[in-house]
Formats: C-alpha cells, structure tokens, sequence
C-alpha cells in the first residue's frame, strides 16, 4: 500500500517573511501525519527557513526545491546546485516541471542530468512529466508523457529508484482550472506504472515509486481523484496551495 502524499509547490510567490507565516500556520492545522505525507517547495530563498522551522518543530514534513542545477560546482552565475539545496536542509527537489519545459527550454537530457546531480547528492527526486493540450488533441498524450519518464530516469538504476516520486501534470491543467478527469488521469498514471514495470520490474513500480497528479487539484475534487488506483497524492500549485486552510483540506481529504 503506497501512503499518499500531498505536495505543495509555491512557486515564485512568496518571499521569505512569507514563506515562513505559511509554513507557521500550515504547522497548526490538525493533519494525521500517519495516515498521510505531506511536502512543501518554497523558492530557493526560503529554503533554509521553512526546513528549520518544521526541524525546530517536530515535524516530518518534506521539503523541496523548485528547481537544480546539473552541474556539481564552478562559474555558473545565478545556479544553485544540488548540494547547496541540500545543505539547507531541503530534503527533495522538483525537476522538469512544465514551467521550465516551456519557459526556461529544459530539455529532457538536461532534465535526466537534473536527476543524477539530485541523487548523487542523496536528494529526493520528484520527476514532473506532462503532455501539452496540443499533443493531448493529436492523441499522442501517452507517448509523450512515457517518453518523458524513460528520458528522465535514463541510466538511473534499480536500487536509487527508492528516491524518485513521479508527478503527472498535464499541461493543459496546471494553474487553469481545468483538470483532467479521474478516468483520464488514472489511465495516464496506469500506463506510468506500467512503463516502470518494464524498465524496474514490478516491487518497485508497484511499492516503490508513487505518481502524484497535478493540475488544478481542489479540495472539491481531490478525494475522486485519490481514490483511483494509481493516484498516490497530488502536487498543488499556487492555485490551492498558498492557503493554510486550503491545503490543509486538501491533506485531509481522506478525514
Ligand atoms: P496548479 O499547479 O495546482 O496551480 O494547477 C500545479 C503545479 O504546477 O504543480
């Protein structure tokens, strides 16, 4: 049984006195943490604060960076590398979500790269992979999106696999208010599962490796999408995740 996980991504919305109000009032609001996982990504910034606030706190919730450069170190102006994430306590990283596909030309090599710097640096990996509306109307949204996956775990092995999480976000859906159906998300999420069969074989796609959808997910609509097999959480944009309130129904969708 994978235990689901809520995951908030904050995008570049909130400086650092910000981040650290959201996180303070996200850490009063009554969660089972036993029944559930939760994650916030702060911006870079924030990083350190947010991390040692939920430390300081007691709390075992995960944190992530947006975003990670591939190389380890050097003259690379304005990048933050994987290590640096992980000296502030980040615990995760976001890679290859469709705002940096789309707007920063992230390739999936580059993306695959990602990845490695990540888990060389014993970071968590939550890999974002998602078909364009455009790709969605020409009927190729699942080779796309499994196109997407065998490119960003190129060459990582079986026994790493333990530290990737995947989230499908399609395009279409993330920041719009359109959301893919349950039906349509559990059939793109049943082919993901599958296509990690064939590359690791069946514990790790079957224990190992949980697949958040992304796009528009709303307390009204989180618990139908939850219940489908292979839907094991949600990464939420700033859409439903920048509220306390919000967020805190979305992590108790099953209360
Ligand atoms: P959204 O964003 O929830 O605002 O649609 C999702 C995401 O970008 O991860």
């Amino acid at each position: 049984m994978r235990k689901p996980l809520i995951y908030g991504n904050w995008k570049m919305n909130l400086n650092m006195n910000e981040s650290a109000d959201l996180i303070a009032s996200l850490l009063s609001v009554k969660i089972d943490y036993s029944k559930v996982d939760v994650g916030v990504a702060p911006d870079f910034c924030s990083l350190s604060k947010v991390a040692e606030t939920i430390r300081e706190m007691g709390y075992n919730i995960s944190v992530a960076a947006q975003n990670v450069s591939l190389e380890e170190k050097g003259a690379f102006t304005g990048e933050v590398s994987a290590d640096m994430v992980a000296s502030t306590g980040a615990d995760t990283v976001i890679i290859g979500h469709s705002e940096r596909r789309a707007i920063y030309k992230e390739t999936n090599e580059e993306i695959n790269g990602k990845v490695k710097a990540a888990l060389r640096n014993r970071l968590h990996v939550i890999l974002c992979v998602g078909e364009s509306l455009e790709e969605r109307e020409a009927g190729i949204a699942t080779e796309t999106v499994l196109y997407q996956v065998g490119m960003g775990l190129h060459g990582i092995n079986m026994d790493r696999m333990n530290n990737i999480t995947l989230a499908y976000e399609p395009v279409w859906a993330i920041g719009t208010g359109k959301t893919a159906t349950p039906a349509d998300a559990e059939e793109i999420h049943a082919n993901i599962r599958g296509q990690l069969k064939k590359m690791y074989g069946p514990v790790v796609a079957e224990k190992k490796v949980r697949i958040l959808y992304g796009g528009s997910v709303k307390p009204d609509n989180v618990s139908a999408l939850m219940m489908r097999d292979n839907i094991d959480g949600a990464l939420v944009g700033g859409g439903a995740s920048l509220d306390a309130t919000t967020f805190g129904k979305l992590i108790n969708f099953n209360s």
